[in-house]
């Protein structure tokens, strides 16, 4: 009586709950349990069976040659749950194609060929909880055609080429949790288009091209906890943009063309815990922007325009753990700018133009444990500049043009005395003196680390290209010349 696991072709059984990898005809199963059974249709499949089991209520059509899903296709099945077309070469959707799911809760269209759906098809399915219509060729959204999802709580639109969206087309989905348009070519949202979205938690609309996002559209989602814009083309956020503060968890705002952030921008966001920022065209930060956002931990500002910084400008983030500042326009750095993150365990200045550190910069950051100063303009650095840092266990010095003379003792001796926290990062090497010119520092030994010396004045030249009372031409350097010009003596200071 029991249906058996293995059915004639071309479905396959088996007990609702498992999960399968297809691949051509071949099924693969995991787990099973439970009452209901699953029924999947492999590339053979050349069109949706009339009828089913009777105890079947998940169907699979996984790159089966469907190009049409008929209307009535499913009339003959109403016990069933949740209906896939995976990868299936389908082009249209015929109006009334749903029709008699009665109990239909989630409806997965995802890798067809389909640029449209008809208006009205999802009417017929009223039940429908979870609808994903990812990764196909959908160029617009029709208003009308989520109406009558009154309980729908998932809406996955990302992966198509989505360029338009009428206004009005979500608004009867009230009890809409997640709302998912990424990677779409959306440039514009209308202010209005989320407006009936109460419930919505979640709304990802990364990867578009949107040039703004109006300052009204969030007004009506008191709920969001995530907000995900990142990968757009956005110049300006409006400063009145997230007026619901309370719940928000996470907003990412990577990967666009920010210049500025309004003042005051990220206070009060009581929850928020991830914060992104990075890849933008921020050159500078208002003195005031974050304050009362206890959970952020996190700050990414990586590859942004920033060549300074307001003093105290994270102090508020009394919980930072992390702060990402590589990929920017820094020539130096102020202790100041690090005020009040005393719990600063990650500090990462990495690919920036610092040429040079005063000795006291990491003073405030004492707990810092990785820091990053790799692909600078580094020659050298002062001496204590890490006696503050004493709980280190990385530090990245690499692919800076280091001068390894004898100003540079200081810094070879910590080095060998500090050679663990080297351990794990790319070898730091000599740029300059040129006869030391890549070569390790740690393999040197100190008595390598000579200045060039100019000879007395009453020493007398052993070369006549270089007189002691020059012409003036502009071949002779007036400063002094390095070590290859200069080959007399070597001292080493200490
Ligand atoms: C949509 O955006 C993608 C990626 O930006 C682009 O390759 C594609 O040409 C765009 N399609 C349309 C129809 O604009
Ligand atoms: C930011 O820096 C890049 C080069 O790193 C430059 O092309 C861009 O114009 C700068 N943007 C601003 C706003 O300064």
């Amino acid at each position: 009586m029991n249906m058996s696991k293995r059915t004639p072709f071309p479905g396959a059984f088996f007990p609702k709950g498992l999960f399968f990898l297809l691949s051509l005809s071949l099924l693969i199963l995991y787990s099973s349990d439970a009452d209901g059974y699953q029924m999947a249709f492999p590339s053979s499949t050349t069109e949706i069976p009339h009828t089913l089991m009777p105890r079947v209520t998940e169907v699979f059509f996984v790159e089966s040659k469907i190009p049409t899903i008929p209307k009535g296709a499913f009339v003959a099945n109403p016990q069933l749950e949740k209906v896939e077309f995976l990868s299936t070469p389908t082009v249209s959707v015929e109006a009334g194609a749903f029709e008699g799911l009665d109990s239909l809760k989630d409806l997965e269209i995802v890798g067809t060929l389909l640029t449209s759906i008809p208006v009205g098809v999802f009417a017929e399915v009223p039940h429908l909880e979870s609808l994903v219509l990812k990764s196909n060729q959908l160029g617009g959204l029709q208003r009308g055609l989520f109406d009558g999802l009154i309980k729908l709580t998932q809406l996955q639109l990302h992966m198509n080429s989505i360029q338009s969206i009428e206004d009005g087309t979500f608004d009867e989905l009230k009890s809409l949790e997640s709302l998912h348009l990424a990677k779409n070519n959306l440039t514009s949202i209308s202010p209005s288009l989320f407006s009936q979205l109460n419930a919505l938690q979640t709304l990802r609309l990364y990867e578009n091209q949107l040039t703004s996002v109006p300052e009204e559209v969030f007004l009506p989602l008191p709920n969001l906890v995530e907000i995900a814009l990142q990968g757009n083309q956005i110049t300006q956020l409006a400063p009145r943009l997230f007026p619901h503060k309370d719940k928000l968890r996470k907003l990412s705002l990577d990967n666009n063309l920010l210049t500025a952030l309004p003042p005051e921008y990220f206070t009060g966001f009581s929850l928020l815990k991830t914060l992104t920022l990075h890849a933008n065209q921020l050159t500078g930060l208002p003195a005031l922007l974050f304050g009362g956002t206890p959970k952020l931990t996190e700050v990414r500002l990586h590859q942004n325009n920033l060549s300074s910084l307001p003093s105290g400008v994270f102090s508020p983030l009394t919980n930072l753990k992390e702060l990402d500042l590589s990929k920017n326009h820094f020539e130096t750095l102020s202790s100041e700018y690090f005020d009040g993150i005393a719990k600063l365990k990650k500090l990462y200045l990495s690919n920036n133009k610092l040429r040079t550190l005063n000795a006291n910069v990491f003073e405030k950051v004492t707990s810092v444990t990785i820091l990053k100063l790799s692909g600078n303009m580094l020659e050298n650095l002062p001496e204590d500049i890490f006696e503050p840092l004493k709980a280190l266990i990385r530090v990245d010095l690499n692919d800076n043009p280091w001068r390894c003379d004898c100003n540079f003792i200081y810094l070879y001796q910590w080095m060998k005395d500090n050679s663990k926290v080297l351990t794990h990062t790319p070898p730091v090497v000599c740029t300059f003196p040129n006869d030391l010119s890549g070569r390790e520092v740690i393999s040197l030994t100190e008595d390598q680390l000579v200045c060039p010396t100019l000879a007395p004045t009453t020493t007398p030249l052993h070369t006549t290209t270089m007189p002691t009372t020059a012409p003036s031409t502009t071949t002779m350097p007036t400063t002094a010349p390095s070590t290859t010009t200069m080959p007399t003596t070597t001292t080493k200071i200490l």
